[in-house]
């Protein structure tokens, strides 16, 4: 099966940053179709196109946009998510470079739809030339008058698009510490609903708040110039459109990979080249925050939102997404499993944001135990320990940060014990000795409290 651009149609377009290239190519007419028409005809648009938000969750767009009052008592602000922290994605990232003034289109429909007046794009700060295209296509954007006053003369429709450079911290793409961060405080999630109330009633400076992913916005354009039933036809029943994979680690052909949702989730490994340097032996389909998927279970999933991992452990079973952010990893028969997590571990130790116990203490625990095993000091009760953080962290932290640090874990632990188990046993890798593990023990943890034997 193909790849299905949409999104990314343009992207080796020469001079496609300008807008009179966006413009020739069809850019801003979706804008000017939307303007035409009323506002709750836009969002049963975006709803009858099955739109489901990319940013990692797949929550159902036009829920969102529905649901912000249809009043103007009060300021309604719209955000945009661009901090792609998740290891393994940087789709958003290439988006912003090469197809800028897509976001930015679908960010000014979806201010008129939800009658707001202000929006912020929330870029990553290491993002900077993937910024740099974002401004200018503000800028032009702003001359052109599609931002500002009156837009395209409409006396009822002013709007103004900020950007907001974040600084580095994964936690900040949580939609509600990333709120925080933008007004000013510091980056930490807030409690959420049913104990606190949704964005879309009390958001940015407890407003109303849209906020969606970058991949999110760039759908909108094409779905309103070509109707939400044309959307809707491709895909599943679940998962309408395409979707774009972020494929790295043992690929041929790393990259951005735009398919229509419900492909195998082989046949995107072959279409991006095949596995390098040995036969395939596991896949992180979506991003770090889900789970390993091995080789031998690979072939039977599919990239929507209806597949799930099954992950059994202890009393419980869970079923756990697969597309996720859409950063696909994949991994060859010469990696070592246990290694893969201690590097993943050392992430999220290092991204928490210490507001909550389990995570603030759990994913350091995790992070101290793996680098135990591979630093040859492992003991045979480490695997039950490493089972009982999880457990501590997965569900009863405040944030999801908290239960992707655990599935990785729980995952490798169901599909590779014997990989752990070697490490303990032999107190070297599986792999055989050649292998070196990279250990640098970068969050200067310390490790006087866990002895190494
Ligand atoms: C720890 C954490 C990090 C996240 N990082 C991002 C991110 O970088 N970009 C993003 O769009 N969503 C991220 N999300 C999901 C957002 O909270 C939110 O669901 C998303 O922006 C909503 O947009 P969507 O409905 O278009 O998917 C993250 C969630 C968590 C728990
Ligand atoms: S789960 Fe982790 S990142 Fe989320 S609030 Fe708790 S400490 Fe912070």
């Amino acid at each position: 099966m193909p790849e299905t651009r949409i999104l990314l149609k343009h992207r080796d377009e020469p001079g496609i940053e300008d807008i009179e290239t966006y413009e020739r190519l069809g850019g801003y007419t979706a804008l000017r179709k939307a303007l035409g028409m009323e506002r709750q005809e836009v969002i049963n648009e975006v709803k009858s196109s099955g739109l489901r938000g990319r940013g990692g969750a797949g929550f159902p767009t036009w829920i969102k946009w529905d649901g912000i009052p249809k009043n103007t008592n009060q300021p309604h602000y719209v955000l945009c998510n661009a901090d792609e922290g998740e290891p393994g994605t940087f789709k958003d990232r290439e988006l912003m470079l090469k197809c800028a003034h897509q976001i930015v289109e679908g960010i000014i429909i979806a201010g008129y739809a939800t009658l707001s007046k202000v929006s912020y794009i929330y870029i990553r700060g290491e993002f900077v030339e993937s910024a740099k295209m974002v401004r200018k296509a503000i800028d032009q954007a702003y001359r052109k008058g599609y931002l500002g006053k009156k837009i395209l003369g409409r006396e009822d429709f002013d709007f103004d698009l900020y950007i907001h450079v974040g600084a580095g911290s994964y936690e900040c793409g949580e939609e509600s510490a990333l709120m925080s961060s933008l007004m000013g405080e510091r980056g930490q999630p807030r409690l959420k609903f049913p104990h606190a109330p949704l964005p879309v009633i009390a958001g940015a400076w407890n407003q109303p708040t849209l906020i969606n992913n970058v991949e999110t916005y760039s759908v909108v354009p094409h779905i309103i110039v070509n109707g939400g039933a044309w959307y809707a036809s491709m895909g599943t029943q679940g998962s309408k459109g395409t979707k774009i994979f972020s494929l790295s680690g043992h690929i041929a052909k790393p990259g951005n990979y735009e398919i229509i949702f419900g492909m195998p989730l082989l046949d995107l490994v072959e279409l991006a080249g095949g596995v390098t340097g040995g036969n395939l032996k596991a896949i992180i389909p979506g991003g770090s925050s889900v789970p390993l998927i091995p080789a031998e279970i690979a072939k039977d999933f599919t990239l929507d939102y209806e597949a799930s991992q099954t992950v059994q452990y202890r009393m419980r079973t869970m079923r756990l997404p697969v597309v996720g952010s859409g950063g696909m990893m994949v991994f060859n028969d010469r990696t070592d499993i246990v290694t893969l997590m201690l590097r993943t571990a050392e992430f999220y130790a290092h991204e928490s944001c210490g507001k909550c116990t389990p995570c603030r203490e759990g994913t350091r625990w995790l992070y101290k135990i793996l680098y135990r095993i591979v630093s040859g000091g492992g003991r045979p009760s480490d695997l039950d320990i490493l089972m009982n953080i999880c457990d501590g962290i997965d569900g009863r932290s405040y944030c999801a940060l908290g239960d992707a640090a655990a599935w990785p874990i729980m995952g490798s632990l169901k599909h590779y014990r014997h990989e752990y188990e070697y490490w303990i046993e032999h107190k070297r890798s599986p792999l055989g000795d050649n292998f070196v593990p990279p250990v640098p023990n970068r969050l200067n943890l310390n490790f006087e409290l866990l002895p190494a034997r």
